[in-house]
């Protein structure tokens, strides 16, 4: 334990070893348990480092005894006494210092608490709203408080790793002109300049590609970005990126890089080894085989395209799809008999969440299909899709018929809850994917316009710069996605640095010339001073540090963190202003 900065103690609670027996001792702490017993008091006593049992004997000096009496849960104490070694049979040995026990001789109550909202132990019962409402208490849990602690060494593995490399950290402005990555953003009214908006970061994107322009080479931050959009258990309105720029590279020198670092932190954080390589899935692929461009590789499933034969059958769900020019996929459920009718309809209905019209099926029995939509395959039919899916006994064979992004993306849903529902995941591996060779635009009906799938600095392929103009649903991107276990961890690509593609790139997405002026002839300039090739990555601090620690929600790894309404509950944000305030930043509100 390191010796510094113990202000006021001698110690830290969790410190006291056998070896310490017989020292006189001052620790400071909560009230984590009281308990009354033969004549005497135990207190357990918390702080970050640990728990030290505390015994109060009633000849104590002064009133202390009387104190100790009327301890309740969460007090803080000043506490000085003898070290002593526990008599045998109450050694803790879940505890660092479960060997001694301190026999106070004064106590001082520094401040009493409230009974608290919850109780503090490590199986909260409390909802996460009340947990949410009091942060500060649940951050005195030491699962808390292991997610905090492990997310500042996390840090500064990050700073360690990419200082030795010899990337600067440079800070860039969070008052800024908006930067698209696909969010709406959050907008500060400028005083001075009334009517006129900041637009807090959804990345430091265009910043880092400037640094490039400058000359710094090797750039990167750990930074806020804000963007708001609708929220999930992996997705806050404020995130972390580990924020990464270089220049003079392609793809390879990027995510070598990204590799590198990983498997550093990994190593580093919690003493885990990472795979070297990190395996690559082209996005078409990543589709086409697990309905996802994020596919989780810790367990097989693979969706068949079975259209053809499908399309033999007179089932006229099938027939459909394919005459309106969509596919029919289907998974196999390897359940073994143990998927009952309940749990099929469960799975059909789970469907629906993800877009798919319905969710045909049909189970295997005695080498022959069985149920659902099985009448409407004849027996060569049968053999043909039991071939084809390679399905045997006790299977069940899910098929969706529709568009096939649709299809796809809605068997990728179901395959993973098949791996989910047959225990196929092992929650002690983390499997690393490089998803590589995205399409550069994304199809948006409600705009009717092409939006950038990753961003609109992203560089086009160069075999693809022709289609710009002609089709840009030809045009691939040279971005790349690091996913771990079906999640995205992280996303980057090579830049545009020409001026002239930029441009075309910008007319692709429906930006005029006057609008790329007005919102980024500020880079198209940079661009233009000569711009080296470059390109970088951003990895999702939160995400990786609840990755690592295998939490399902980022929520826990950030000290407060705000719920899917993108409220904080505690501080109670958003929140109204004053009129004076409205007033000086010239802004009138609509009546509700
Ligand atoms: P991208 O948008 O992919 O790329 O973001 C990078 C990574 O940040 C994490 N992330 C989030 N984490 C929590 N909550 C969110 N709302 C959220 N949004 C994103 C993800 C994601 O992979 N400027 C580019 C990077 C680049 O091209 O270099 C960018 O921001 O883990």
């Amino acid at each position: 334990m390191k010796e510094h900065y113990k202000g006021l103690r001698t110690h830290f609670l969790g410190e006291l070893r056998k070896s310490d027996s017989g020292s006189e001792v001052t620790l400071m702490g909560w009230v984590a348990k009281r308990r009354d017993h033969g004549g005497l008091i135990f207190v357990d006593l918390r702080d970050r480092y640990g728990v030290t049992q505390i015994v109060f004997h009633p000849q104590m000096a002064d009133d202390g005894f009387a104190v100790a009496e009327k301890l309740s849960a969460e007090d803080v104490l000043k506490i000085s006494g003898r070290v002593g070694e526990r008599p045998e049979g109450s050694v803790n040995p879940n505890l660092d210092s479960g060997e001694i026990e301190v026999n106070a001789k004064n106590i001082e109550l520094l401040n009493e608490s409230e009974t608290p909202p919850f109780e503090i132990r490590e199986n909260v019962e409390a909802s996460e709203d009340l947990r949410l409402e009091y942060r500060y208490l649940d951050l005195r849990r030491k699962k808390m408080q292991n997610a905090i602690v492990t997310r500042h060494r996390f840090y500064q593995s990050v700073r360690k790793f990419m200082s030795d490399k010899g990337f600067i950290e440079i800070e860039t402005p969070v008052l800024t002109k908006s930067t698209p990555e696909g969010a709406r953003d959050f907008l500060v009214p400028s005083r001075l300049s009334k009517g006129k908006f900041y637009a807090l970061p959804q990345s430091p994107q265009i910043y880092k590609q400037l640094l490039m322009v400058s000359g710094f080479d090797k750039y990167f931050q750990i930074v806020k970005a804000f963007r708001d959009e609708d929220l999930r258990a992996d997705r806050q309105p404020e995130h972390t990126q580990i924020d990464i720029e270089m220049s003079f590279v392609d793809e390879s020198h990027v995510k070598q890089m990204a590799e590198e670092l990983m498997r550093t932190l990994f190593k580093e954080v919690i003493d885990y080894e990472l795979p070297s390589p990190f395996p690559t899935m082209p996005y078409d692929d990543a589709l086409r085989r697990f309905g996802s461009d994020k596919p989780d590789l810790r367990f097989g499933v693979e969706i068949s395209d079975v259209t053809e034969i499908a399309n033999k059958t007179d089932f006229k769900v099938f027939n459909d799809a394919v005459n309106n020019g969509g596919m029919v996929g289907a998974v196999v459920a390897e359940a073994n008999g143990t998927f009952s009718r309940k749990v099929i309809d469960e799975l059909v209905e789970y469907s629906k969440i993800y877009g798919l019209r319905g969710l045909s099926w049909a189970k295997v029995e005695d080498g022959k299909l069985a149920g659902g939509v099985s009448r409407h395959f004849d027996e060569n039919l049968q053999s043909e899709l039991l071939d084809n899916v390679s399905a045997k006994d006790g299977d069940v064979i899910f098929f969706a018929a529709d568009m096939a992004p649709v299809a796809l993306k809605g068997l990728g849903a179901i395959r993973l809850e098949i791996g989910k529902r047959l225990n196929l995941i092992d929650k002690d591996v983390f499997s690393p994917l490089w998803v590589t060779d995205f399409p550069m635009f994304e199809w948006d009906e409600e705009t009717k316009r092409y939006s950038a799938m990753h961003h609109p600095f992203t560089s086009p392929k160069k075999e693809d710069l022709d289609f710009l103009d002609s089709d840009p649903s030809k045009v691939y991107a040279r971005a790349y996605d690091l996913v771990f276990n079906g999640s995205e961890l992280g996303g980057g690509s090579i830049r545009i640095h020409s001026k002239e593609v930029q441009s075309k790139v910008f007319k692709a997405l429906g930006i005029g010339a006057d609008e790329a002026e007005q919102k980024f002839g500020f880079l198209l300039r940079a661009l233009s001073y000569g711009a080296p090739p470059h390109g970088g990555i951003a990895l999702g601090l939160d995400r990786i540090v609840a990755t690592m620690l295998r939490l399902d929600s980022i929520r826990d790894v950030i000290a407060f963190p705000k719920t899917a309404s993108a409220s904080a509950l505690m501080e109670k944000t958003p929140s109204e202003v004053s009129e004076a305030q409205l007033k000086e930043l010239g802004i009138r509100l609509e009546p509700k």
